[in-house]
């Protein structure tokens, strides 16, 4: 399993109430084995899971590979794709580390791929895929090497369901066609792709704690209308967009009707969950509003803090809602969002 750097003790005690005896890990990378045959676990904090077939540890990429063809030489199914990444090094955040694949780990995507794929001098099972690191097919057979150190990788191996586990490391793949404003832009993109809210141009969309207007690019670059409420001050290219509406103000200040028409919800205020889900509580229990879909961030501060999101969960629960997801996206800080369905 992968996670965020600091969440593995979390994930440590979810498995390990399942049954999970723990084995190797390090941040950002946890193993267990298990008596029975079980899928490999999932939880708001494993980012990816795969079942192991092996690792291999040496300053040599090629003695790594030969021991990768030992470990899949069992295999009867060539694998669909190739998936290579690192474990996160740092929190995510922190000296600007974003998580996902790096340069050393694109190399060796290249190198194993070239020494498996079909075609290639191999005996093994091999590769069908053209290229590594591709975006699966969903019910497609993934290789997968993790990079805990450069010179210590871990095999495995899973099946592409839902639409993270079908990202390379659990991490979206986005080119944005412009500079973000903030990385709260890819946060954004990756929360909408994996709730699978039907966004779509011409919608109207509200984000409090919008400055200064990452999420907001790629709402507008989705191309719905905006509204943005924050206090701070928006960037010139989000607050002279013709299709965006700025409200300097606190979201609790605002009067209902400001949100009438409005179908999704995204929320990314410095402000603790308990807070932040009453301001969003009255914001959804009104009959001025009419909200489908909420993408709520709930920053938790510490991770020590998570014992509390069974509870906001609970609280969600009461607005009568039709669907609630909760995951620490690959752009989480120390932070989860919830994804929640309205009903119609
Ligand atoms: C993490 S930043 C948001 C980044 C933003 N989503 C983006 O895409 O660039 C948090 C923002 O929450 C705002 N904020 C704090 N309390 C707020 C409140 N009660 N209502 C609205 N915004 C608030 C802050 O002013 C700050 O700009």
């Amino acid at each position: 399993m992968c996670c965020a750097h600091g969440a593995e003790t979390l994930v440590k005690e979810q498995i390990a109430n399942e049954g999970w005896r723990l084995a190797f890990s390090r941040p950002g990378f946890v193993t267990a084995k298990h008596d029975q045959n079980k899928r490999p676990p999932t939880g708001v904090f494993i980012r990816t899971a795969a079942r192991s077939l092996g690792s291999a540890k040496s300053d040599h990429s090629s003695a790594m590979i030969q021991k990768l063809q030992q470990a899949i030489s069992s295999e009867t199914v060539p694998f669909d794709q190739l998936h290579v990444w690192p474990r996160d090094r740092t929190a995510i955040g922190r000296f600007d580390f974003e998580p996902g694949i790096d340069e050393v780990s694109a190399a060796v995507a290249d190198e194993i791929w070239a020494a498996l794929h079909d075609g290639s001098a191999s005996n093994g099972p091999g590769l069908t895929c053209a290229r590594p690191n591709q975006i699966a097919e969903n019910g497609q057979r993934i290789l997968d090497v993790v990079l805990v150190d450069p010179s210590q990788w871990f095999f495995g191996t899973h099946e592409a369901t839902t639409l993270p586990t079908r990202w390379p490391g659990g991490v979206q793949p986005i080119e944005p066609a412009y500079e973000p404003i903030s990385r709260a832009y890819f946060k954004a993109a990756e929360s909408i792709a994996w709730s699978g809210f039907d966004m779509r141009p011409g919608d109207l969309a509200v984000e409090v704690g919008s400055a200064p207007g990452g999420a907001c690019g790629r709402l507008l670059e989705l191309g719905m209308q905006v509204i943005g409420v924050d206090p701070a001050d928006m960037d010139p290219r989000i607050a002279d967009h013709p299709r965006f509406i700025h409200y300097p103000a606190r979201a609790g200040d605002l009067p209902r009707r400001v949100f009438r028409g409005a179908k999704w919800l995204l929320v990314d205020s410095t402000v603790k969950p308990d807070a932040t889900l009453s301001t969003v509580r009255n914001m959804v229990d009104s009959r001025e509003t009419s909200f489908r879909g909420l993408l709520i961030t709930m920053k938790l501060g510490e991770y020590e803090n998570a014992t509390h999101l069974e509870r906001w969960c609970n609280f969600i629960r009461t607005w009568g809602v039709e669907r609630l997801e909760v995951r620490q996206l690959a752009r989480n800080r120390c932070e989860v969002c919830a994804a929640v369905t309205l009903p119609a």
